[in-house]
């Protein structure tokens, strides 16, 4: 994501990425291992091994049929995750600090089941599956990841939504000490963003507790975060704390930093461009040519019919 204010964290602090990606590709090949290095938690998050195996993960039939996921190492190295940083490399430094458990999801708005609900009640272990989706920034480019989690929709059926109920908004943390961002970012902290509660239904959305058959590491969202694969990467917000179920459009945060250039909608669409780029090519992580941007990323089949009759190159 691009806000032109620059970011408040002195540039002493900011590894440039390049740097930093060509030392951690000279300490894998020299055969340096993360625990032995033992001087950051930034070393920690590449390292599979270091996170918690999820038990009895299903399989699932939602999976991209023609791409390869992308390995470990891209996923959790190359992310935006602005309460830690506006660098790409931000999140795999800053955010090992990141106390994430216990950890509790407040439900509250248009709702029947009301209530703070611990991460252990909310997504129950048993219901765990992987799905392979693909993952399409709104700064084109794109990878292929496998989530663990379960569906969206389970858990808005457990907690009984209102017939007024028409939005879902979303929140993330917001805890200044342990999330340096939060100083800058250009962003109105806590990061929110939502969903129309029939978007939110549909069997694609989830919402995902693990990557790889593993805990989802930090600066990937841990520990739990929304994955809606046919919208734009900033739809999928991080560590959520609430859900407020509710009547009237949720304002979400890139909407409100810059509304000509966010959407509330902000399906992946190949047709409407951004004001200061196209949409129609994205940059596949890890390959050397661009390919076209799908419909919906590939999703217009199980997806199309939400939006039926709404012209979205106003509803971008
Ligand atoms: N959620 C929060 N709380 N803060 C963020 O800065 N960035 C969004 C989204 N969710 C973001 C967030 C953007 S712009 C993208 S592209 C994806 O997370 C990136 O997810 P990834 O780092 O797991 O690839």
């Amino acid at each position: 994501m691009l806000i032109k204010r620059e970011p408040e964290i002195r540039s002493s602090e900011i590894t440039p990425e390049l740097v930093y990606r060509s030392r951690r590709e000279f300490l894998r090949t020299a055969g340096v291992g993360a625990v032995g290095l033992a001087t950051s938690s930034m070393w920690l998050g590449d390292d599979l091994a270091a996170q918690a195996v999820l038990a009895n993960v299903k399989k699932s039939t939602y999976m991209v049929a023609d791409d390869k996921p992308h390995s470990y190492e891209d996923i959790t190295s190359y992310n935006n995750y602005y309460e830690f940083g506006t660098q790409k490399s931000d999140p795999a430094r800053y955010a090992g600090q990141l106390t994430v458990k216990p950890w509790t999801v407040k439900v509250d708005g248009l709702v029947a089941k009301p209530a703070d609900y611990a991460l252990e009640d909310f997504i129950k272990p048993h219901q765990l599956e992987e799905r392979t989706y693909r993952f399409r920034c709104v700064e084109a480019w794109s990878m292929v990841i496998p989530w663990v989690g379960i569906p969206l929709a389970d858990v808005i059926n457990r907690v009984q939504p209102d017939g007024k109920a028409k939005y879902v908004e979303f929140t993330t943390l917001m805890r200044p000490s342990e999330m340096p961002g939060l100083r800058g970012g250009g962003l109105d902290w806590p990061y929110t963003e939502g969903l129309r509660l029939d978007e939110a239904m549909h069997p694609l959305a989830f919402l995902a507790v693990g990557l790889y058959g593993k805990e989802l590491p930090n600066q990937n969202g841990a520990p739990i975060r929304l994955v809606v694969p046919w919208k734009y990467g900033f739809k999928n917000i991080k560590s959520i704390v609430r859900m407020r179920f509710t009547e009237e459009q949720p304002q979400t945060a890139w909407n409100k930093a810059n509304p000509r250039e966010y959407g509330f909608y902000s399906n992946v669409n190949p047709t409407v461009d951004h004001p200061r780029w196209s949409q129609a090519t994205e940059r596949v992580i890890g390959q050397l040519f661009k390919r076209k941007t799908l419909m919906f990323n590939g999703y217009a089949d199980q997806v199309a019919p939400l939006y039926k009759g709404m012209d979205l190159k106003k509803f971008y």
